[in-house]
């Protein structure tokens, strides 16, 4: 309502209140308050059902908020997982609270998940999840340190290592779910190989694009001095082949190296660890890695094409660690470049 005062301020009032009003019963004032409410509902309609992503500083993973994945995911909020998982290799949801049973259902989203042989190694009797820990299943006590199994286990995996690159067609990512954490240690690394490769001269690409890389799974525990694994349990996974540079589906360039690197096509053996170990250094500078120090309740998703990772040390026989890994099985050889 218009408020008339006298002299020549009442009189501006009075013109400025006819403008307004004039304005309110014309078409653009419709337009613009209809135009500024699809505008909110909009923004509504993507709080609700949007996630929240945010990069870490150094470029090398991203934080999700505002999803439990103990649910089934809508197509929508699975897509911006999915994109963001391309862009940043590495996923960190905290505050989770999963079954073995929700963990494989989130998993399965981005495709078949391989399976894990040994049943003392399942959880919850799921194939597809490999208890990662240093707790017997049967007695539910810490085993034995010099417990052959968990020996291996425990060496293997403080290797700078990708999940299954001896396989021919390497998995595509792994998820490691949080449930037991010490107090200290039992953080995880992880060294993104993109960001190793983009640092590289042109010359010393060229030189690794010729390169194909033989992954075993036994040259790891030749390095630790394991002894071998039973002939018909090598023969399930005999070594693969795969160039040492590779392409990612949006254009980014990885080393696929890592421990099971066995040798290296055409070159000696010992050139090629020479050559190999040589990329894991770089590729695990600071400025490529990231230290993951779990809290129960999370879950990192990694890319296991160009991220390479490692646990690290804590104390085996005095403290309890438990972790649930799925990993989803490759469908394709990796793309060589050229
Ligand atoms: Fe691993």
């Amino acid at each position: 309502m218009a408020f008339y005062r006298a002299g020549t301020g009442g009189r501006k009032q009075a013109d400025f209140d006819i403008i307004w009003f004039r304005f309110r019963v014309s078409k653009l004032y419709i337009l613009v308050y209809v135009f500024s409410n699809i505008i909110l509902l909009i923004m509504l309609g993507l709080e609700s059902s949007s996630i929240s992503v945010s990069s870490r500083a150094n470029g090398i993973g991203a934080e999700i908020s505002g999803v439990d994945l103990s649910n089934s995911l809508d197509d929508k909020t699975f897509a911006s997982i999915s994109a963001a998982f391309d862009t940043y290799r590495l996923l960190i949801f905290r505050g989770q609270d999963l079954t073995a049973a929700e963990q494989v259902a989130f998993s399965e989203r981005f495709g078949r998940l391989e399976d894990f042989p040994d049943p003392k190694d399942q959880a919850d009797g799921f194939k597809t999840v490999l208890r990662v820990t240093n707790i017997d299943r049967t007695t539910g006590g810490i085993k034995p340190v010099d417990d052959p199994g968990h020996k291996s286990f425990t060496l293997g995996t403080s290797s700078w290592h990708i999940d299954s690159s001896f396989r021919k067609l390497p998995s595509r990512a792994s998820m490691l779910y949080g449930i037991e954490i010490p107090e200290e240690g039992g953080d995880t690394m992880f060294a993104d190989t993109t960001i190793a490769y983009d640092a590289l001269s042109e010359d010393r690409r060229q030189e690794l694009h010729k390169l194909t890389v033989i992954h075993d799974f036994e040259e790891t525990r030749r390095r630790h001095k394991l002894p071998p694994r039973p002939p018909e349990v090598q023969a399930a996974t005999p070594p693969a082949r795969h160039p040492l540079v590779t392409q990612r589906e949006n254009g980014r360039r990885a080393l696929f190296i890592g421990s099971h690197a066995a040798g290296i096509d055409g070159m000696s053996y010992e050139d090629a660890r020479r050559l190999i170990d040589g990329l894991a250094a770089e590729a695990s500078k600071p400025e490529c890695t990231y230290r993951h120090k779990w809290s129960p309740g999370d879950l990192v998703m990694f890319d296991n094409i160009c991220v390479m990772h490692q646990a690290m040390p804590y104390d085996l026989a005095g403290s309890r660690r438990l972790l649930h890994r799925t990993t989803v099985a490759g469908n394709q050889p990796l793309a060589p470049v050229d």
